[in-house]
């Protein structure tokens, strides 16, 4: 994690001496990246990537995931793992909304108010793909709770790493056990799969990169997506 640049901010009004100083100006807001993808997909090494490109162009950033990123979310995070854990398909997605609006609250807004990018490892698309196309609960449903969600806490850019379900898990649980999701079965990562091509349709706000091929050539693509933004918003300050 990167420690936001020091900045001196002037109050509006009149200084000491009564004459006239710029008026303040709130630091302009960070950007949202999250990154989403099957078992498997190659997040982790590109999160390492886009960590990488951010600090080399001087952006404030602070990483994080899903769910997770704060002491409450951690802890439902690991009984949502937990292949003993014995957990109703709307209990789960209570469960991973409970852990998002803690997550949210406390890091991923004042993260974004300070002026710092937040990349996330998987967000509320995911909730739409697990819960939504895997478990298959009523779209309707997650919409109604994604719209809970502050205007702020919403990606400015997803990253959709797309790879074969079966390939992607066989990656994933190659050097360790299998947690409570990566039991299901091949059909449930079909409809996962399935239902976050749903969501990038017809969006400017998603890319979705075929994760199918070499690291390199999808770390190019994952940096391209990236340092367009990068451009776009100037590094956010
Ligand atoms: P991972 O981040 O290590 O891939 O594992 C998190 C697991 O949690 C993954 O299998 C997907 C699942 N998940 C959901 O089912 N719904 C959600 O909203 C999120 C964020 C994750």
């Amino acid at each position: 994690m990167l420690a936001i640049r020091g900045r001196c901010c002037v109050e509006r009004g009149y200084g000491a001496a009564g004459q006239r100083v710029a008026p303040m100006s709130a630091p302009p807001r960070g950007r949202f990246i999250t990154l989403e993808g099957g078992e498997g997909a190659g997040k982790s090494t590109n999160l390492k990537v886009i960590e990488k490109l951010l600090r080399s162009r001087a952006v404030p950033y602070i990483s994080t995931r899903e769910p997770g990123g704060t002491d409450l979310a951690e802890s439902l995070r690991s009984l949502l793992l937990n292949p003993s854990s014995e957990i109703v398909p709307l209990s789960e997605l209570l469960m991973v909304f409970a852990a998002r609006f803690d997550h949210v609250e406390k890091v991923i807004v004042p993260a974004l108010r300070e002026g710092k990018w937040v990349i996330c490892d998987r967000f509320v698309d995911a909730s739409f793909a697990y819960q939504g196309g895997g478990r298959e609960l009523p779209w309707s449903k997650i919409e109604a709770l994604e719209r809970w969600l502050p205007r702020l806490a919403r990606p400015d850019l997803v990253l959709l790493l797309d790879v074969a379900p079966g390939r992607g898990l066989t990656r994933a649980t190659r050097n360790r056990k299998a947690d409570r999701f990566e039991q299901e079965r091949a059909a449930f990562y079909q409809r996962v799969r399935k239902a976050y091509l749903r969501r990038a349709r017809g969006s400017s706000r998603y890319r979705v990169i075929n994760a199918g091929r070499s690291r390199r050539a999808v770390a190019t693509d994952v940096s391209a997506a990236v340092g367009g933004l990068i451009d776009r918003f100037g590094g956010g300050r």
